[in-house]
């Protein structure tokens, strides 16, 4: 059966695209926020994920408010990236996975979710980003299983939900008959709000609590509804929900093998967080 690796969850902030193509890196505003991949390409190159399946919120590129999937799942052969208004330059195109696509739609099915099933899927930089952060300038070694969530336009899921439904796909992802090593990514977050009176907002004492709890008390997460998700992480840090799914699919406890915490990227406190199970 197949092999769940790990979780990776990392911040998607657009600016992070320009930041690659100028090879900003070494630029002190990036530097700290750079520097948390170096473990993550470790990390990679030594377990060597063949599929990657990503829990991740569309901001208006495929999806519009006038039809918004609570959940979507691409069931296609491949995927692209597409200019979504910021000039951001496409990254390179996407295998996708559909057997293992149509086996997590279906267990998930059985578990009573009803996600949406796409057969054409575009990417903004939500999904692009932090692949790009975790395979930099390669061709990436993996094929792809992208589960949309609605971060964006209420009444979106709640936490909890959000960590039953990674819950059913960590299920499936270790029922699918085949030995391939599979990765969990999530991406969003942590704590911001790009809009309003509170344009800026970030929560470090809440973040760090998020963080810490994940590994053995999961639950803390998923105790709060979105409204005081948005209240305690801002209108955008519902993209902690992404995490919520992702840290889900690890049935039992976790460990947190990496982290790097750095306020702020443009308007967001930005994290990678490496898991794998305890
Ligand atoms: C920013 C963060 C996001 O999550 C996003 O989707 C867009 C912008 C930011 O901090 O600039
Ligand atoms: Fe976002």
């Amino acid at each position: 059966m197949a092999k769940l690796v790990g979780t990776l969850c990392s911040t998607h902030v657009p600016a992070i695209g320009p930041a690659i193509v100028a090879k900003k890196q070494e630029d002190p505003y990036w530097k700290p926020f750079f520097d948390g991949f170096h473990a993550v390409h470790d990390w990679v190159a030594k377990v060597q994920p063949d599929v990657a399946v990503i829990f991740y919120n569309d901001h208006g590129l495929n999806f519009w408010l006038d039809a918004l999937p609570t959940f979507a799942i691409g069931c296609a052969k491949e995927y692209f990236t597409k200019d979504e208004g910021w000039g951001i330059p496409r990254f390179t195109d996407f295998d996708g996975y559909e057997d293992l696509s149509w086996h997590i739609v279906n267990a998930v099915k059985a578990a009573d979710f009803d996600p949406v099933t796409c057969q054409e899927m575009y990417f903004d930089h939500a999904l692009a980003v932090p692949m790009e952060l975790t395979w930099p300038g390669v061709q990436r070694p993996i094929r792809i299983v992208p589960i949309e969530v609605n971060t964006v336009l209420f009444p979106t899921p709640t936490g909890k939900r959000c960590f039953n439904l990674g819950r059913a796909v960590g299920k499936a992802i270790e029922s699918f008959p085949t030995d391939e090593k599979i990765l969990v990514m999530g991406t969003g977050g942590l704590s911001h709000q790009l809009e309003g009176t509170r344009a800026g907002f970030i929560n470090r004492k809440f973040d760090i609590e998020f963080i810490e709890s994940l590994p053995t008390n999961p639950e803390w997460g998923t105790q709060f509804s979105p409204e005081e998700i948005v209240e305690n992480a801002g209108t955008q840090g519902m993209e902690m929900i992404n995490w919520l799914a992702a840290r889900g699919t690890i049935q039992g406890d976790a460990k947190t093998i990496h982290v790097n915490y750095h306020i702020p990227i443009s308007d967001t406190a930005s994290c990678v967080l490496i898991q794998e199970p305890a």
